[in-house]
């Protein structure tokens, strides 16, 4: 059964017909066409396809897209200004702290709410922060240094 479905993603409101047992993952993917937002494992487990609703992080694989209705979503598409990067992601870029990149959007906006939060967490708290974004890839010593000099860029420092 389809729905009408009112939705703002990053910034842009959305009226779309959607059947209400899509996730949030799908529509924002397939419906919207935003493909930034990956999709993982599709059960809660990877983290890929982490989206901010009203600013916490959710895996968009396991909430219904008729869930969102009338919030916020933020994707990694929305997080930048134009071809200026958000901290986050120049950190992740400076610091190496991308491989094949699969898990990174996901990986940025967690540790984009984490610092909205804590803007200055410990190794030990961005450990926990991240805990639920898995990557294959860098063994993690790379993302907790991007979170570390995120944090530095968006308190005025410099990334050394
Ligand atoms: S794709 Fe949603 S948690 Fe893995
Ligand atoms: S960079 Fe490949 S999964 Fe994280």
């Amino acid at each position: 059964m389809k729905r009408e479905l009112h939705i703002r993603v990053n910034g842009d409101e959305y009226h779309l017909l959607v059947e209400t047992h899509r996730t949030l993952l799908e529509v924002i993917r397939d419906e919207i066409g935003l493909t930034g937002t990956k999709n993982g494992c599709g059960q809660g487990e990877c983290g890929a396809c982490t989206v901010l609703l009203d600013g916490e992080p959710v895996n968009s694989c396991l909430v219904l897209a008729h869930e969102a209705e009338g919030h916020d979503v933020l994707t990694i598409e929305g997080l930048g200004s134009g071809d200026t990067l958000h901290p986050v992601q120049r950190a992740f870029v400076e610091t190496g702290a991308i491989q094949c990149g699969y898990c990174t959007p996901g990986m940025v906006l967690t540790a984009k709410a984490l610092l909205d939060h804590n803007p200055t967490p410990t190794r030990a708290e961005i450990l926990e922060g991240l805990k639920g974004n898995l990557c294959r890839c860098t063994g993690y010593v790379k993302i907790v240094e991007a979170v570390e000099a995120a944090s530095c860029l968006l308190e005025g420092g410099e990334i050394e």
